[in-house]
């Protein structure tokens, strides 16, 4: 998963650079400026101080002295003044800034915080979307791993229209989930019943139309009693129509079968398909050479979101590596709504399943 989401501290992340959403002096502040100094110690501080400075929207590189990550790439954010002044542009170069950095360095993993989001007031959620706009776009022509780290969930807002949709839609089903349990349940012994009298019925119908059989054909049913042979051929009736050899020759197509069929059909390369879904090229490449390969069920669900499926297309995708889209988790609740509202944003999809707790996609 070539862009994760996770909560946490960044001076705790074992990787090869962390961003720091400094200011023009780069001689530390607060936030988490404060932290990464703290962290790193005094001689991050003396390397600061030999670069003089850092533009807004540019970046610099020193070493991570005592953080467990190589290297701290120091950005300047811009000040959010209403959002006319140029602040996104600013944000942007932000990003794009740090990670060519972080790739002139060689490094294969970077993680940032929500620069610009904290003392500086850039609203949370637009400032999440422009993160994640400027990291897929940079992802789409790198493997790098990108972390962006959400210091603590009131700093994670996916606005309050989605997050009150997503809720409802769960409330209904878990109701309609709960309700159809009832029902079933309440209706259960009769439709037992129903199940009872048209499985008599038909026993009828078949007796009736094995006796008159019977009767045509008595001389060469010598000893056969109607009654033996009308059980004969309702087991008959009854038996599975597939032979085990029908059985093994119509093997559904597997999951990744199914897969690479899909991306033909909708015109799209495989690089497109996996970038789209977030997961990385070696697995994709490990799905794509097995055809019985099971991917776990985030990653299915991811390509079923990259391949933009309806409902009915993506469950039985789904099914293929032995998943279903269950009404009784909020996961599964959470995906059903973004695909019935043809919302196939998987970062979307990741910022709201990052709201509720639940497990993000790609992996
Ligand atoms: N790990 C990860 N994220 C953190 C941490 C941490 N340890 N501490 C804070 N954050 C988050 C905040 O919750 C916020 O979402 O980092 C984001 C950026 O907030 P700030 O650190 O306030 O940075 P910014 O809004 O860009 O303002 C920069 O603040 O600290 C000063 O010297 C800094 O003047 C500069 C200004």
């Amino acid at each position: 998963m070539p862009l994760k989401l996770i909560r946490g501290d960044i001076t705790k992340l074992e990787c090869d650079a962390i961003v720091n959403a400094a200011n023009s002096t780069l001689l530390g502040g607060g936030g988490v400026d404060g932290a990464i100094h703290r962290a790193a110690g005094r001689g991050l501080l003396n390397e600061c101080r030999k670069l003089g400075g850092c533009k807004t929207g540019e970046a610099k590189l020193t070493k991570g002295y005592r953080l467990p990550c190589r290297f701290v790439i120091h950005t300047v954010g811009p000040v959010w003044r209403g959002g006319d002044n140029g602040e996104e542009d600013l944000l942007r170069s932000c990003y794009r800034n740090s990670l060519s950095l972080a790739a002139d360095n060689g490094c294969e993993s970077v993680a940032f915080p929500l620069i610009s989001s904290g003392v500086y007031g850039y609203p949370k959620d637009r400032a999440l979307r422009v993160a994640t706009d400027e990291i897929v776009r940079f992802l789409s022509g790198s493997e790098m791993l990108v972390y962006i780290v959400i210091f603590d969930k009131k700093s994670f807002d996916i606005g309050e229209k989605l997050f009150g949709d997503i809720e409802a839609f769960i409330d209904d089903s878990y109701a309609s989930d709960a309700y159809s349990y009832t029902l079933e349940r309440r209706r259960a012994p009769v439709m037992m019943d129903i199940c009872l009298e048209e499985a008599a019925e038909e026993d009828e119908k078949i007796d009736r139309r094995n006796k008159k059989l019977y009767q045509a054909a008595a001389p060469s049913f010598a000893g056969a009693s109607a009654d033996k042979l009308s059980a004969s051929v309702k087991k008959e009736k009854r038996a599975p129509k597939n032979t085990l050899e029908d059985e093994l020759n119509n093997l559904d197509e597997s999951f990744s079968e199914m897969l690479l069929r899909k991306i033909d059909e909708k015109g799209m390369t495989d690089v497109e398909c996996y970038k789209r879904a977030n997961v990385d090229r070696k697995l994709f490449s490990k799905i794509r050479s097995d055809r019985l390969y099971r991917p776990s069920k985030t990653t299915a669900i991811a390509f079923v979101i990259a391949l933009e499926l309806p409902l009915e297309e993506a469950k039985n995708m789904l099914m293929k590596a032995g998943y279903a889209l269950s009404r009784s988790n909020k996961f599964d609740i959470i995906i059903e709504y973004f695909i019935v509202n043809a919302n196939y944003d998987i970062f979307e999809i990741n910022e709201a399943l990052f709201k509720f707790d639940q497990n993000l996609l790609g992996v």
